[in-house]
């Protein structure tokens, strides 16, 4: 099939290069002439695990190629995906001038039947408009689809690959036969490609990403209880994740949910909800919550040290919002940092990805390590926001030596109870009580 991918983002070149994987002629278009020309040059510009090989394979075997021009990037395409920025604007709501603008376009030149497919994550009723907007000049005939991506960033080429379900919302028999020919190859272990109406697939994606955000934000409200209870939250997590109506996933209490998707789609929900005059009551408290949990480590930080963190060293292991990137939004890392700094202390970072991004934002504000336990030596203590593996299992006799006061603040509970107490830790972590060896 030939394939047109406009917008060549995260979703974007995943989509293209998976597409082009599945044996397809794939032709990424971008406005920005800058990152086109890296992409024809070979390089890519995210980081994404497992996608340069994909890439450099289908970009050598002519699969997988890029332009700046959309007239030449859709020519013959049967399918265009429109995987556009969709920036949330004051109010919440998705700003749409982007696809618009493209859907605008190829209204003017689209010489043949071809599906448009809305890739990115955006409000019901967008496939509507985009649907006027191409109408608008359009000479031929065309449809719109809506095709919503659930990746993960760090595994979103297994995602892609290997998909739980396809959610397809159209109502042309014409287009859907289309989709099913595009996904056959990707969905052979029996997972369905769901079809559905435009709008309940726009909705499928909200409603999918407002559920997970709600279930971590549960379980991290049932941390917060457990620490007055006296409970633990890592068994209360065992304990209800193998009921199979519940389900293991998506239950780990933590420093908050953070990335490009949960707190920017919770928040476009919530907008949806109040122009439909509905109040959506559990988003508000989700939201909310995820608030107060970002800054959830930083009363213990202050009460170890007695609220005088002047000219203390703090270490922070892990910048990125989750492993396996280097993105930073709505890191939960950059607002601790900012106000560790705001009190007065010195702060040294190590993350295996994230630094370059970071230094980007805060310059030499604070002190980039190339080495975890680098990050550690002469510091008062240490605080932990990225469940990296190389941070699991480290040498803790070697941190201990390091640090000036063996204490952990730990955002992702990493560690086991029983083991920082043998080690004479003191030890914070997130629903779990705190281990205290003066206690012992
Ligand atoms: C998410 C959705 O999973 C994906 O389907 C959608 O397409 C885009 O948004 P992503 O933002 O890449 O993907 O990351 P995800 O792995 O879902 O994690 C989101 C956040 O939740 C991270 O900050 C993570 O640390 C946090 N999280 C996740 C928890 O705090 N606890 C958990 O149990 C799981």
């Amino acid at each position: 099939m030939k394939i047109a991918v406009v917008g060549t983002g995260y979703v974007g070149l995943v989509t293209g290069t998976c597409f082009a994987e599945t044996g397809n002629q794939v032709v990424c278009v971008d406005i920005d002439e800058r990152k086109v020309k890296m992409l024809q040059g070979g390089e890519i510009p995210i980081y994404e695990p497992g996608l340069d090989v994909l890439f450099d394979r289908n970009v050598a075997e002519g699969r997988l190629q890029f332009t700046t021009n959309l007239s030449e990037g859709i020519k013959e395409a049967e399918v265009i995906f429109l995987a556009l920025p969709t920036p949330p604007g004051e109010d919440g709501s998705a700003d749409l001038k982007y696809i618009l603008k493209v859907a605008d376009d190829l209204g003017n030149i689209l010489d043949h039947y071809a599906v448009v497919i809305d890739k990115s994550t955006v409000p019901v009723g967008t496939a509507e408009k985009v649907t006027a907007a191409i109408a608008k000049n359009a000479k031929v005939d065309f449809d719109v689809v809506s095709n919503p991506e659930f990746l993960r960033e760090g595994v979103a080429v297994e995602d892609f690959m290997k998909p739980d379900r396809v959610v397809v919302g159209t109502t042309s028999a014409k287009a859907k036969k289309i989709m099913e020919k595009l996904y056959a190859p990707l969905v052979r272990q029996g997972n369905p490609v769901i079809f559905m109406d435009e709008r309940s697939a726009e909705m499928t994606k909200y409603a999918a990403n407002s559920f997970l955000a709600m279930k971590i934000t549960f379980m991290n409200e049932i941390a917060n209880l457990c620490e007055k209870v006296g409970a633990n939250v890592d068994d209360i997590r065992r304990g209800i994740g193998t009921d199979s109506r519940i389900g293991k996933r998506f239950l780990f209490a933590g420093i908050g949910y953070g990335g490009s998707c949960f707190p920017k789609d919770v928040q476009a929900l919530a907008k949806t909800s109040a122009d439909y005059d509905y109040d959506f009551r559990i988003l508000k408290s989700v939201m909310d919550v995820n608030y107060d949990q970002k800054k959830k480590l930083l009363p213990m930080v202050n009460s170890y040290f007695n609220n005088d963190l002047k000219g203390k060293t703090i270490a922070v292991w892990g910048l990125a919002f989750k492993p396996y990137t280097d993105d930073i939004r709505e890191a939960p890392a950059l607002e601790n940092i900012e106000a560790l700094l705001q009190a007065g202390a010195q702060v040294v970072v190590y993350d295996p990805e994230a630094m370059a991004n970071v230094k980007g934002l805060l310059g030499d504000q604070i002190t980039y390590c190339h080495t975890p336990y680098a990050a550690l030596d002469d510091a008062d203590g240490l605080m932990i926001f990225t469940e990296w593996p190389q941070f699991r299992t480290p040498e803790f006799d070697k941190m201990g030596k390091l640090l000036k006061n063996k204490v952990i603040f730990d955002g992702r509970n990493l560690y086991e109870l029983e083991q920082m107490k043998e080690l004479g830790y003191t030890y914070f972590s997130i629903g779990r009580g705190c281990v205290d060896p003066q206690e012992a």
